[in-house]
Order: C-alpha cells, then sequence, then structure tokens
C-alpha cells in the first residue's frame, strides 16, 4: 500500500526539500503556515482528519533561537503544544509521526560528541521548547522517529550561509564566533536522509515501525566553528566563475567587498539567547538501525554550491 504523507513547513528549509522528495514515497498533501497554523489546534485536527494520513512529517517550528527569549509562549505553542496535539491525532488513526528536534537540546559543556543517551540540558528557550516537544511525542506513545539536526543551511530562507553571503557585499570585515562547534548540516541531506529511513521502513513491513521507532541524531559528519563554516562559505563563493554566480543569484549583488574574516570569541558577539559552545552530535545509532551516514559538511556544502549552479 502506498503511503499517504501529510507534511506541515512545506516552505521551510528542510520542509522545501521534504516537499520535493517525497512524492517518491507516496500521496503527500503539504501544507505552509496559512493552510495549516500549527498555533491553531483545530487546524491541526481537521488537517489530519481530512487527509488521514498513514504519516506525518512535521517539517514546521519556531526556529527564531533568539526571539523565542521573548516569546516563549507562542514558541511553545508551536515547538511543544502542536506536536503533542499531532501524536495524539496520529495515534488515533494508527499513523507514523516524523518529528525534527536540535542540538540545542545540549548544554555545550564538554567536548566529545552527544548521544541520543547523553542528558540533554538547554540553555535557551528555544531549546527548551525544542526538548519539551520531544517528551511531549514520547508521551503520547505512538510510532514516531525524532531526528535531532543541527547548524542547517539552504538555497532559501534565514540561515548562516546566505547571512555571510549577504555580510560579503555590505561589509569589508566580517566578523565571526570562533568558539562555538556544530555540524553544518545542508537541509537537501536532511530530507534525503528522512527518505531513505521511511523507505527501508517501508520495505520492511508494517510492524518495522515499533522496531525503529525513537530518537536519531542527523547531522553532517564532522565539525566545525562558524568562523571556519563562513571561511569555507567565502572560498567556495569566490574560487569560480560560477561560484560568484550563485552568490550574485543569492545576493542580488556583483560585488564582494569583504577583505578580512576576523574570528572573535562568544562573548565579543553578545545575543539574547546563549547558544551551546559544542554541539556536535554522533550519529552512530543512525548509522547502526538504518547504515545510514551523511556526508561529511564540507562535503555537503560542496555539493550545496553545485548544485546551485547547475
Ligand atoms: N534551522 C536550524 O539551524 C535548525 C537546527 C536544528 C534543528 N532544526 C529543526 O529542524 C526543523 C526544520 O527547521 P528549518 O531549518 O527547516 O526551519 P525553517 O526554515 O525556519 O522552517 C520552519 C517552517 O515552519 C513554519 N512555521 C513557523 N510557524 C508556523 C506555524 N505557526 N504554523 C505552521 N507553520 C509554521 C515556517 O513558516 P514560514 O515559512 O511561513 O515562516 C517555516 O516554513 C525544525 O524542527 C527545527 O527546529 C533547525
Amino acid at each position: 500500500m502506498k503511503s499517504r504523507i501529510l507534511l506541515t513547513g512545506k516552505n521551510g528549509q528542510v520542509g522545501a526539500e521534504l516537499a520535493a522528495l517525497l512524492p517518491r514515497l507516496g500521496e503527500v498533501t503539504s501544507f505552509d503556515r496559512h493552510e495549516l497554523d500549527l498555533s491553531n489546534p483545530g487546524h491541526i485536527r481537521r488537517a489530519i482528519r481530512s487527509v488521514r494520513p498513514t504519516m506525518i512529517v512535521n517539517a514546521a517550528a519556531y526556529t527564531s533561537v533568539d526571539q523565542a527569549e521573548r516569546e516563549e509562549k507562542q514558541a511553545r505553542i508551536i515547538n511543544v503544544d502542536a506536536p503533542a496535539l499531532m501524536a495524539e491525532e496520529a495515534k488515533r488513526i494508527g499513523a507514523v509521526l516524523v518529528h525534527y528536534s536540535t542540538d540545542y537540546v545540549f548544554d555545550g559543556s564538554r567536548n566529545l560528541p552527544y548521544d541520543e543517551t547523553d542528558q540533554p540540558n538547554p540553555i535557551n528557550v528555544y531549546g527548551k521548547t525544542k526538548l519539551a516537544g520531544e517528551e511531549a511525542i514520547r508521551a503520547v506513545g505512538l510510532p514516531h522517529l525524532i531526528f535531532r539536526t543541527a547548524w542547517v543551511y539552504g538555497t532559501k530562507g534565514r540561515n548562516f550561509l546566505l547571512t555571510i553571503l549577504r555580510l560579503a557585499t555590505e561589509r569589508e570585515e566580517l566578523r565571526v564566533v570562533s568558539d562555538q562547534f556544530g555540524a553544518p548540516t545542508w537541509s537537501r541531506e536532511i530530507a534525503k536522509a528522512t527518505a531513505m529511513v521511511l523507505v527501508q521502513l517501508s520495505q520492511q513491513g508494517q510492524d518495522a515501525i515499533s522496531k525503529f521507532s525513537g530518537l536519531y541524531h542527523l547531522t553532517a559528519a564532522g565539525k566545525t566553528s562558524w568562523f571556519d563554516f563562513a571561511q569555507s562559505i567565502l572560498e567556495r563563493a569566490s574560487r569560480t566563475p560560477r561560484g560568484l554566480a550563485w552568490f550574485v543569484a543569492a545576493t542580488g549583488s556583483k560585488r564582494l567587498i569583504v577583505r578580512r574574516i576576523t574570528p572573535i570569541s562568544t562573548e565579543e558577539y553578545p545575543t539574547q539567547a546563549r547558544r551551546p559552545a559544542f554541539s556536535v552530535l554522533s550519529n552512530r545509532r543512525l548509522k547502526q538501525m538504518f547504515g545510514l551516514e551523511l556526508p561529511d559538511w564540507r562535503e555537503q556544502l560542496d555539493s550545496a554550491f553545485a548544485d546551485q549552479q547547475a
């Protein structure tokens, strides 16, 4: 039987990639914020009851990390109450829930990759709401997959890659934090890995989900700092005429005026939300259970540039 998939957040970084890929797996009904507003329980119930999906993929979330410090109530509604209700509705109709969470559930006080058994201890409101969302889904007790990912970028939307490209047209010097470490992950790779997991589940039959249900870390391999990531982005943007072509397409500007990137400390770049200093996630469980390993972050960045120029 073909899957009937309900996708939320179809215009987000991960959601847009899923909207392009998931139709290979089944019949997809995807929603943007206006069609299905996660802060409206009526919308959630109505959408799920009318589509009657076999699978719900929730790519929508409240993702503004700094703004969440001022809008905790709204962040909780979208990141906790909405997934909890989706889980209840999914359980009622026997659907599987696929959901995304974050490396920011950890406090970053260590320097070894975190695995799924490590104790979360979020240090900002966004991380707290995402962790509470995970817990709410587990509490409903339905078959689910929660993928914790990190440092997501894509070719659209709001993300570090596009911000660096824009700033490189506006400033001669960029000052970038060099003492926070993580794994920049391309939204396309997250969607691809999600689809590969879902294909494996469907090949293994009806009961497979009970064996595989749970929490998985899903990020690029390797680790870097925001500073190194910024340097890598600008190297790729300026290295080839085609790299520059994308840069022009992404920023609308023809001139790269940046001359210097200076490493700075977190203390020198105060933000409303605190961020973990180290949030590299071990993907060992994903490999053990599904034989999946995402490419290194540098390779993913190369692919994102190559894809943009194709
Ligand atoms: N971005 C990161 O660096 C990062 C890191 C770790 C984990 N994650 C997790 O990965 C998942 C995907 O994130 P992403 O990077 O794709 O985020 P994104 O680009 O910010 O997309 C989030 C989507 O959610 C939608 N949304 C927000 N509020 C909504 C509401 N009330 N009702 C319905 N839709 C709503 C947004 O709609 P609009 O398009 O209308 O704004 C947007 O399309 C999320 O669970 C996020 O927490 C992200």
